[in-house]
């Protein structure tokens, strides 16, 4: 993860960064990033519009920008160009902590089916929907769900983010609860073909057995170790249950290894207007909603090491728990309302209880 490349030995010709950790660095390698790290997806059209991405020089929804020398301290950015009359939709994403998130493999695609409620029957006003990565399998990973497991998220991120090609470790056998995929933001080329691009050094620009590490690493990473609740974090649960936050962020998911305690059901939801970023990934279930990913939908985020995980929300916006909560809109609208009624001490024992998580 730590490991920085060089042009020699593939990095680029365009990148976001010469290393995993570069963004994924905070408190300890394998955690998130701060926002100058943010990287831009982009996408052909207005609202929801999606690939197949003609963007012409780029190779895939990613954004490559760079800092290199010559340019200042400033961030590159490579201008998309798209056909002329066009509008193009850019979005940023922030480096997520990776601690535990290798279990979401282990959730069965039949419990996050069940989770889902996507006609919202229960009319709760909540209506979480899972999203499918290429191929059709139900996606559980990415800030919308929109890939299905690590080592074809992550052959995608070496290519996009760095420049550096990989061949297959397990291929399709990576697929988790179902057996073939695509790789995710890497237009062409199915789980089992080698990624090639432009530069002069030779593909693969990883070894196999190095890739095959770095995938182990994300895989293997534990989740955050929660700590004691006190008398405040404790108060704080019951609030946190009572006002509704753990219709989203579930407290407990079943895994092939016993319960786990992430605090996301790994579904969609529409988080309103001002969360909403203009991007679709992924080709989620039916629903009222439609068949496609709308801006506005984002998969829950899991609260487990929340004390350490600011800047929150996909772009980095928010950079403590209370703005987090606040950006809140869409299907929480109501848990936003009743999380407001509290009084401030209550609302301060529901983030201490976030603290301990
Ligand atoms: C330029 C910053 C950047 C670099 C470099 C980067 N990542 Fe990420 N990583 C992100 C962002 C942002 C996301 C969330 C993307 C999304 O879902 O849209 C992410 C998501 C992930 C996820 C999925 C996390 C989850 O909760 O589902 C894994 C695993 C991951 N990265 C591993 C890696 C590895 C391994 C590398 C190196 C090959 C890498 N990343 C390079 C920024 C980066
Ligand atoms: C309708 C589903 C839903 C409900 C209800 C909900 N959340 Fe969220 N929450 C989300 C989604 C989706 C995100 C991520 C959105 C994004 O990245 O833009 C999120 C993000 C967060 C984050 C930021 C985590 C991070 O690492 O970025 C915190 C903190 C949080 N929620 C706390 C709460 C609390 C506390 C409540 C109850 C008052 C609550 N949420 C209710 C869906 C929900």
């Amino acid at each position: 993860m730590r490991r920085r490349f060089t042009p020699s030995e593939g990095l680029g010709p365009l990148y976001n960064s010469s290393s995993c950790a570069a963004c994924h660095e905070q408190p300890v390698t394998g955690g998130g990033a701060p926002n100058y790290r943010n990287f831009f997806l982009v996408a052909l059209g207005t609202e929801g519009s999606q690939v197949p991405l003609v963007v012409i020089n780029l190779p895939s929804q990613v954004l490559p920008a760079f800092y290199g020398p010559g340019f200042g301290a400033g961030r590159i950015v490579v201008p998309p160009v798209g056909p002329p009359g066009v509008a193009i939709t850019m979005a940023q994403r922030a480096g997520p902590p990776l601690f535990g998130t290798g279990l979401f493999e282990l959730v069965t695609n039949a419990t996050i089916i069940a989770l889902s409620d996507p006609d919202d029957a229960d009319a709760d006003g909540i209506s979480g929907r899972f999203n499918r990565a290429p191929g059709l399998l139900v996606g559980r990973l990415g800030f919308k769900s929109q890939a299905n497991n690590i080592e074809s998220f992550i052959r995608g991120a070496a290519r996009n983010q760095m420049g550096i090609t990989t061949n297959p470790v397990a291929g399709s056998g990576a697929a988790v609860s179902l057996a073939s995929c695509r790789l995710l933001q890497v237009p062409t080329g199915g789980p089992n073909d080698p990624i090639t691009d432009e530069d002069s050094i030779a593909d693969p620009e990883i070894s196999v057995p190095d890739f095959a590490d770095i995938i182990a690493f994300c895989r293997f990473l534990a989740p955050p170790r929660r700590l004691a609740l006190t008398e405040s974090s404790a108060r704080g649960q019951t609030f946190f249950e009572q006002v509704g936050c753990t219709k989203c962020h579930l407290m407990n998911l079943t895994t092939s290894l016993g319960t786990i305690q992430p605090f996301t059901d790994l579904l969609l939801h529409n988080m309103g207007p001002g969360l909403a970023d203009g991007i679709s990934q992924g080709s989620p279930q039916p629903s009222l909603d439609g068949d496609t990913t709308t801006g506005d939908e984002w998969r829950t985020a899991p609260l487990w090491g929340a004390a350490l995980n600011a800047p929150y929300m996909h772009d980095g916006r928010a950079g403590t728990l209370l703005e987090a909560i606040d950006t809140h809109g869409g299907e929480a609208t109501g848990v936003l309302a009743a999380f407001n009624a509290l009084s401030a001490a209550q609302q301060a024992d529901v983030i201490a209880f976030l603290e301990t998580l």
